[in-house]
Formats: structure tokens, sequence, C-alpha cells
């Protein structure tokens, strides 16, 4: 049984292969249409989500398959203290595959644990959200090109930001990527995320900017401080706006997983280098490529 936990649970050669495929569907959308017939997608997400619940739903349907689930644990037994194990044992009776977001990290980890149908980790607490990851690629290899030889910084809240976390690990295993980190003190990346060629920890982004390729910008989470008076002198650190883009190359892109709060002035939106709506598009297409061949690989 093949599950995605953490990004480095596939190999790569499986994600230029779920690269390949979401190009493919995006170019022969009909080859794809019922590829998932008679299969169904749970998505169990205990934590808020827009894009990545959303994505998955769509992604399902358009492989012609059907989707169940909550968006809301306090709708299901969770409420009365059923564990995401005994949750699993019996989501996967009406399931073929499973997408759960949870607040605690490793819980994805522990379903998958007794799961008989693959388990998708659609983003545990602040470790890792590796389908955004996936979302993340297919976007920079549309965007620039490549996913080799170029410059990414990392903007904003490295600490809790569990995009990145998975990003940085991910883009370790590609040629000549060079990581700029950008984030105040209370922020800085934990030392088990440092991987890959670091070049640059900085505190400003005006320092590094005319250097970047792609800069992938975070929302500074609220709800992951335990001491709101923190939140409160970080928030508003990183705010990128056209005046600041002048200094940026013109064949730059700019990624946010979203949702943004202030981060990105809305004036940015307009400019050819915001690739964060783009990207949010790429979501539904790498998950229906992961939908597709986790089942393909698990044999189901
Ligand atoms: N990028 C992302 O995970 O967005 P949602 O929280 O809306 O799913």
């Amino acid at each position: 049984m093949r599950h995605l936990i953490d990004i480095m649970d596939f190999t790569t050669a499986e994600i230029d292969e779920l690269i390949t495929t979401a190009l493919d569907i995006i170019e022969n959308p009909d080859k794809y249409r019922d590829v998932c017939r008679n299969k169904k997608l749970a998505t169990l997400f205990y934590e808020p989500s827009t894009r990545t619940r959303l994505s998955f739903t769509a992604a399902m349907m358009e492989l012609g398959g059907q989707v169940l689930g909550f968006s809301d644990a306090k709708s299901s037994s969770v409420s009365k203290g059923e564990s995401v194990q005994d949750t699993v044992r019996v989501v996967e009776n009406f399931a073929d595959i499973i997408a759960m977001r949870h607040h605690t990290e490793g819980a994805p980890l522990e379903a998958s644990q007794v799961a008989h149908v693959p388990i998708i980790n659609a983003g545990d607490g602040s470790h890792a959200h590796p389908t955004q990851t996936l979302t993340d690629l297919l976007t920079i290899s549309r965007e620039i090109g490549r996913l080799n030889n170029f410059t990414i910084g990392f903007c904003g809240d490295l600490k809790f930001g569990r995009t990145v976390h998975s990003l940085i690990q991910a883009l370790s295993r590609y040629e000549n990527i060079k990581v700029i980190l950008i984030a105040p003190n209370e922020l800085k990346l934990p030392s088990q995320y440092k991987i890959g060629n670091i070049i640059k920890d900085v505190e400003t982004i005006e320092e590094v900017l005319p250097e970047l390729d792609v800069l992938y910008m975070t929302r500074v989470q609220q709800e992951r401080f335990l001491d709101q008076d923190e939140f409160e002198k970080v928030k508003d650190s990183f705010v990128i706006n056209l005046h600041k883009l002048q200094t940026a190359k013109p064949t730059m892109r700019i990624l946010h997983p979203l949702p943004r709060v202030n981060e990105i002035l809305a004036e940015v939106d307009s400019d050819p280098r915001a690739a964060y709506f783009r990207q949010v598009g790429n979501g539904k297409f790498i998950r229906m490529a992961l939908i597709y061949k986790l089942l393909l690989w698990s044999n189901k």
C-alpha cells in the first residue's frame, strides 16, 4: 500500500511522473475523464481549508469518481472522542482513498499505520503539506520552464510554515537550486529543515530580491502562536508591493500557498510575476495525477 505522508515518501522519478501526468491531464483532459469511475475519495478535514479540500474534490470529480467526507470534525463522531485510527478503520469501508488534514503533526502517519487504502496527508500541524509541494513544483515547472538551476527565496513564516518545510525538502533533490531564507528572528527555519543548498539567511526582502527567480511568500500564521503579543510584533514584517518589485527580475515568479493576509498587496495581483492564482489551478491538476497514480501504485 502506498501513502503520501511526507514528500520524501516519493522518489524523484515518481514526483516527475506525477508532474508529467498533470501536464498530460492539462493537455488531454478527455483521456482522464473516466479513469476513477466507481472510485470514492474521502476527505477528512479536521482543520479549515478552502483550496486543498475543494481541489481534491474537483480533482476526483473530473476523474469520474465520487467524494464523501467531512470538513468540520465537530459534525463527525470525532466530537464523541473517536480516534484518528478508528475513524480511518471505519471510513476505509466506504472509500478507496483518503485525504486527511489534521491540526496534530503525525496524525496522517498514524492513520496510514492501520489503513488498507492509500492515505494522503493534506497538511498536518506545522509539519508537512506534500500535496502543496507537488502543486508548487508543477507551478515552478510551468512558470519558469525547469526544475533545476534557479534561486528561490522563502519569505515570511519559515518556522511554522509546513508548505515551506515540504518544498525545501523536495527541492534538495533537484540540481543547482539555491535557497535564500528571508524571515524575522522569531520565524526562522527550524534546523531539521535546513537541507539543500541554503546560500543566505537574511532578515529583509530588499537585500536579495534582485537575485531571485522565484519568491515563495507565506502568511504569518496567527493560529500557530502561543503568545499573541509575539504575533502582533512580527505580523507586518514582510509585505510585497509594486514599488519593491521594481528591483526584481521581470522573469521572477511570486508563489504563495495562500491564503494571504497582507503580505502581498492586491496591487501586485495584476503583475505578470504574480503566479499565486495560477498556482491554485495547478493544485487541481496535480491532485488529479496523484489520486490516479496512487490508486494504480497501490493496486486499487
Ligand atoms: N494552500 C492551502 O493549504 O490552502 P487551504 O488551507 O485553503 O487548503
